[in-house]
């Protein structure tokens, strides 16, 4: 048995070199034995074994040079028209284009009588502007026909973007006589001395540069006269703010 195992085991070397022999399992043997005689044929490719464990990472090769852009090419062919899409839902039924027209007609008659009527208005306006106001050089006088306080009077002419007449010459002061004589009241002028007894200055704090006192005034009547009054002669007289006068105002 022993001199079988050593002849085939040098039958083996030589038919190593040879790819021919068999290496069979013994089902009831845990060893191989190998069987020796006459090589069978090639069996049945085996089946592919279980994939092996994943390799360790390499490492890093070096850095490629960055190559230079080449010149860009010429633009490509347009592709191919793709099929026809299907036709689309059908549309809303249109106006016809003569009722189209006649409602362009109406949009310019209602146009034609807003113009009339604002034109209407802006003569209204025109008019009462006139009546109602007297300009002087760069300004423009206008009267609300209200008698109010000084503080009232100068609120009002504040929030319609002016300040309450201060006439700064002859000229003006008759502007504003005038409108004094229309409406038969006394105003009040923006000219005042609260702040200072016996310093009359404009709205904005400046002195006044030109004064047309009655006689014997401004008098502080009873220490209570910081305000200023036009009688009807366009004369001055200080007075108490306390009073109601016509509002005048002036615009720039
Ligand atoms: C009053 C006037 C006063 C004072 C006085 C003089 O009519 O309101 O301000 O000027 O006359 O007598
Ligand atoms: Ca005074
Ligand atoms: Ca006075």
């Amino acid at each position: 048995m022993k001199s079988l195992h050593i002849f085939c085991i040098m039958a083996l070397s030589v038919d190593l070199v040879r790819s021919s022999v068999q290496i069979c399992q013994d089902t009831n043997e845990e060893s191989f034995t190998i069987a020796c005689g006459s090589p069978g044929k090639d069996g049945l490719p085996g089946r592919d074994g279980n994939v092996g464990p994943k390799g360790d990472k390499g490492d890093q090769g070096p850095r490629g040079i960055t190559g230079q852009s080449g010149p860009q090419g010429p633009p490509g062919v347009p592709g191919e028209r793709g099929p026809q899409g299907p036709p689309g839902p059908k549309g809303d039924t249109g106006d016809s284009g003569a009722s189209a027209l006649e409602a362009l007609k109406a949009q310019v008659n209602a146009n034609e009588q807003e113009l009339r009527s604002l034109k209407t208005a802006l003569e209204a306006q025109k008019k009462a502007l006139f009546l109602n106001s007297r300009s002087s050089g760069e300004k423009i006088y206008i009267s609300k026909d209200v008698e109010v306080t000084y503080r009232e009077a100068v609120q009002i002419c504040s929030r319609a973007g002016g300040q309450l007449a201060s006439p700064q010459n002859n000229a003006e002061n008759d502007a504003v006589l005038a409108i004094s004589l229309e409406k038969k009241k006394r105003p009040f002028l923006g000219i005042n001395d609260i702040q200072l007894e016996g310093s009359f200055r404009y709205p904005n704090g400046q002195a006044i540069g030109y004064s047309n006192w009655y006689p014997r005034e401004p008098n502080d009547d009873y220490g209570v006269e910081d305000c200023v009054e036009m009688y009807d002669t366009g004369k001055w007289n200080d007075k108490n703010c306390e009073e109601k006068r016509l509002v005048i105002c002036e615009f720039l």
